[in-house]
């Protein structure tokens, strides 16, 4: 069935154990994620970013979700919108039948100027009320997503790492976090220790000093019983590079963020662990080796079956890696 945010945290931590959420815009990518849940036995959290609302249209999608929790009633389902970025986007949310709300109020609207400390106190606080109200979960965020490593990832500053803010301010400060934890209400803390969206993360197999994991301990020390949720947290393994350079693709090297450093992460408080990038390539490769293989076909379903499955391999590995297999 349809679950909140909490009824999957709660019982992730106390089972010592991350759940991933996968971001979702078509039937192929839920398919996915349900055949690999089923496959692990794991409680799902499938996450909407506005980009997938509107391209998918909220119509669909929430009719996708409501299918998947008919054909897997064993398996407790989160819908979640990923990256709010105002009210009202929740709130639409919310009336779409997600279950859980990102209030990303790190950014202001326009997703590009990092906001005021108050700004975000005060938009998180609101959809707390409103989304409680309905028994639905809210994740917030503190702190800039972005590399600490200069010129690469997508930073949330808008600016790359020459942006606006240093180092120290992109990363979450701990003690903040604790008052704006008090603060707002939230069920779980996205926390930025400079991963960044999108596949280009690292330029070298990843060190303390641009994978502030260390931040992650400190603020599991103040806020031992807040959900911690990592952003940007795509492995973006080697062979999936090397399979769809093969096919053609054109990927620079690259490095993401290690199983091993999420591990520690789950160790260390975290519960929610968004993975995009990974599944995007998984099945970017599937469908180039499909249609470099098979020039003479032309049926989707002939390059969107391999696709669906380079996926769920992804999923389950995730799964199992991050210990929520089992747990359904
Ligand atoms: O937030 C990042 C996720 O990978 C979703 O990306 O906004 O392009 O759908 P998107
Ligand atoms: P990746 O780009 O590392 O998969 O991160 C996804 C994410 O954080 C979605 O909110
Ligand atoms: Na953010
Ligand atoms: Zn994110």
């Amino acid at each position: 069935p349809l679950v909140t945010l909490r009824t999957v945290l709660d019982h992730a931590a106390e089972n010592n154990y991350g759940v991933a959420a996968f971001n979702v815009n078509n039937m192929e990518q839920i398919q996915s994620i349900m055949e690999a849940a089923k496959e692990t036995d794991s409680p799902v959290i499938v996450q909407a970013s506005r980009g997938a609302r509107s391209y998918s249209q909220d119509n669909y999608l929430r009719h996708l979700m409501l299918a998947a929790a008919e054909l897997y009633p064993q398996i407790p389902i989160v819908m979640h919108q990923d990256h709010g970025n105002s009210v009202k986007t929740c709130l639409s949310a919310i009336e779409n039948g997600f279950t859980s709300v990102m209030m990303d109020g790190s950014l202001e609207e326009d997703g590009k100027t990092p906001a005021s400390y108050e700004y975000n106190v005060k938009v998180t606080s609101e959809v707390v009320k409103l989304a409680h109200a309905k028994g639905v979960g809210v994740e917030g965020e503190l702190g800039c997503l972005g590399s600490l490593e200069s010129g690469e990832g997508e930073a949330e500053d808008g600016h790359g790492a020459e942006g606006v803010l240093s180092h120290d301010q992109l990363l979450t400060d701990p003690v903040q976090a604790q008052d704006f934890v008090a603060k707002t209400g939230i069920d779980a803390l996205a926390v930025a220790i400079g991963t960044s969206h999108g596949a280009y993360k690292f330029t070298r197999p990843p060190k303390g000093d641009v994978l502030a994991m260390d931040r992650i301990i400190a603020i599991h020390k103040l806020l031992p019983n807040c959900h911690l949720v990592m952003h940007g947290s795509s492995s973006v393994p080697q062979d999936l590079q090397d399979e769809l350079n093969k096919y053609g693709g054109k990927m620079k090297p690259t490095w993401g963020v290690p199983v091993e450093e999420i591990q520690l992460g789950i160790k260390n408080g975290v519960r929610k662990i968004n993975v995009d990038t990974d599944n995007r390539m998984a099945i970017t490769a599937a469908v180039r080796k499909a249609l470099m293989e098979s020039p003479e076909k032309f049926d989707p379903r002939d390059y969107m079956k391999p696709a669906r499955d380079a996926m769920k391999k992804v999923c389950v590995a995730r799964m199992v890696s991050f210990g929520q297999a089992g747990n359904a």
